[in-house]
């Protein structure tokens, strides 16, 4: 039981929280979650969202991490060591195999974003040293969205720096960028939710983001609050279940770091959400139907006004590149580390390289959906959109299913037990059922309600 993993190993638990926190706080927290709550009415979403996580998401948390550090390799063969061991069927390796795409898919269109973020990082550096101002933030946007080889430059750019840290490994490339990054973000979205209560419109936000105007919720609202919850965990793709495969055995409570990730991921959130919507409504913005460009066509205009506000400026955008580079480096390691066992260890760099260079081709795709193809509509969506959709919405909750039903009901109970030896036994038994009927049938129903 105390064997390592060949891919490296956390050196400390506060290493792995960070490295889990990291991979959770990315672009879904501070850039994804701000407009879905102002595309799909507000209060709603966000407490149908809150719900989706306590219910669903920490318990699948747990047994992601518990299912990589029992297996101790990548997702497809920890499943199968796991399905082995507990005698149950192999079909449920699938879940690897699942998570393996939902993983690329996402990345693909992951960096195509993050690149925007660079991109803004990049302007106010150059207005540190005279550049122009952003005067008019929506022109900006949309100047940079259609300027395909722009957006393919900053987009292979943020490949790059993801797949130089995955092909460092564990210990040298994952841990030393989380170390400092991590509790820098916090600090400034701290500073910039101090700023918004100077505009005067606090509460205007907090009506927005927390009065739940019930007529909003309908099975597409239950939709994307799960597919959210589940993306801004990183779970159902099996990113959690690398990151504990490299997890220490002993000293660590799986429930306990998991509740801390969970935790400090919901509160990046709603943070974001208390520092960007004062800044919308106080420059007469709208906050509903923001669309991905929310965060891009508001905070210029703050950081225009501010004190200060071009450091901030590059500071925020900075920064939030970080965040979303510790996300992705999560989202390329669990294929790297398949190719790795399948090929032998000296690969890791050409494992790591190769799928990236795929990512970042299938990111072309989103890319031309922003401009020369933005014409082009499958399901009455963009490209870009669609394989958000397809990946977001639909992958991640049927990974996170089969993974509840697969710790729930196939799991042998020792191992179980095993890694869960400090739960106190009432929790244990509420955790169970909640993987085994709760949050299986929740996912089921809000699948099937919006595919009807
Ligand atoms: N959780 C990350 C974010 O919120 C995105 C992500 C999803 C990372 C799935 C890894 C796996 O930005």
């Amino acid at each position: 039981m105390d064997k390592t993993s060949i891919h490296g190993m956390w050196s400390s638990r506060l290493m792995f929280i960070l490295a889990a926190t990291g991979s959770a706080v990315g672009l879904g927290n501070i850039w994804r979650f701000p407009y879905m709550a102002s595309d799909n009415g507000g209060g709603a979403f966000v407490l149908v969202y809150l719900a989706c996580i306590a219910i669903v998401g920490l318990p699948i948390l747990i047994a992601e991490i518990l299912i990589g550090r029992h297996g101790r390799v990548s997702p497809v063969n920890t499943l199968r060591g796991l399905a082995k061991e507990s005698g149950t069927s192999r079909n449920w390796v699938a879940i690897g195999w699942l998570g393996i795409v939902a993983g690329i898919l996402i990345l693909s269109f992951y960096s195509v974003v993050a690149g925007w973020t660079l991109h803004y990082a990049w302007l106010y550096l150059k207005q540190l040293f005279g550049g122009a101002a952003i005067t008019d933030p929506g022109a900006t946007f949309t100047s940079l969205l259609s300027n395909p080889f722009e957006l393919t430059f900053w987009h292979g750019l943020f490949m790059l720096l993801t797949v130089a840290v995955v092909a460092l490994g564990v210990e040298h490339g994952l841990e030393r960028a989380v170390r400092f990054l991590m509790p820098a973000l916090f600090l400034m979205l701290l500073i910039l939710v101090a700023y918004g209560f100077t505009t005067g419109h606090v509460g205007e936000a907090a009506a927005f983001l927390f009065r739940p105007d019930w007529s909003k919720i309908d099975g597409n609202v239950f939709l994307r609050a799960m597919g959210q919850a589940f993306f801004t965990l990183s779970l159902g793709m099996c990113a959690m279940m690398t990151y504990g495969a490299y997890l220490p055995r002993s000293g660590i409570s799986i429930p306990r770091v998991g509740a801390a990730v969970a935790l400090t991921d919901t509160a990046v959130a709603l943070l974001a959400g208390m520092a960007i919507f004062p800044l919308v409504i106080a420059f007469g913005l709208d906050p509903a139907g923001g669309g991905p460009g929310l965060i891009f066509n508001s905070l210029p205009l703050a950081f225009n006004e501010m004190p200060f506000g071009i450091v901030y400026g590059l500071l925020f955008f900075g920064l939030l590149s970080v965040a979303a580079w510790t996300s992705s480096i999560s989202l390329l390691e669990p294929a790297t580390a398949f190719l790795v066992e399948k090929y032998g260890m000296a690969s890791r760099k050409r494992a790591a390289l190769s799928i990236a260079v795929l990512c970042w081709a299938l990111g072309l795709l989103s890319v031309l959906s922003l401009n020369v193809w933005s014409d082009v509509r499958i399901l009455d969506r963009d490209i870009m959109t669609f394989i958000e959709f397809i990946a977001n919405d639909l992958m991640l909750p049927l990974g996170g299913m089969l993974i509840a039903l697969f710790t729930g009901w196939a799991l042998n109970n020792t191992i179980l037990r095993e890694q869960l030896s400090e739960m106190p036994e009432a929790l244990f038994t509420a955790w169970r059922w909640l993987l085994r009927i709760v949050a299986p049938a929740l996912v089921l129903v809000v699948l099937l309600r919006a595919l009807a």
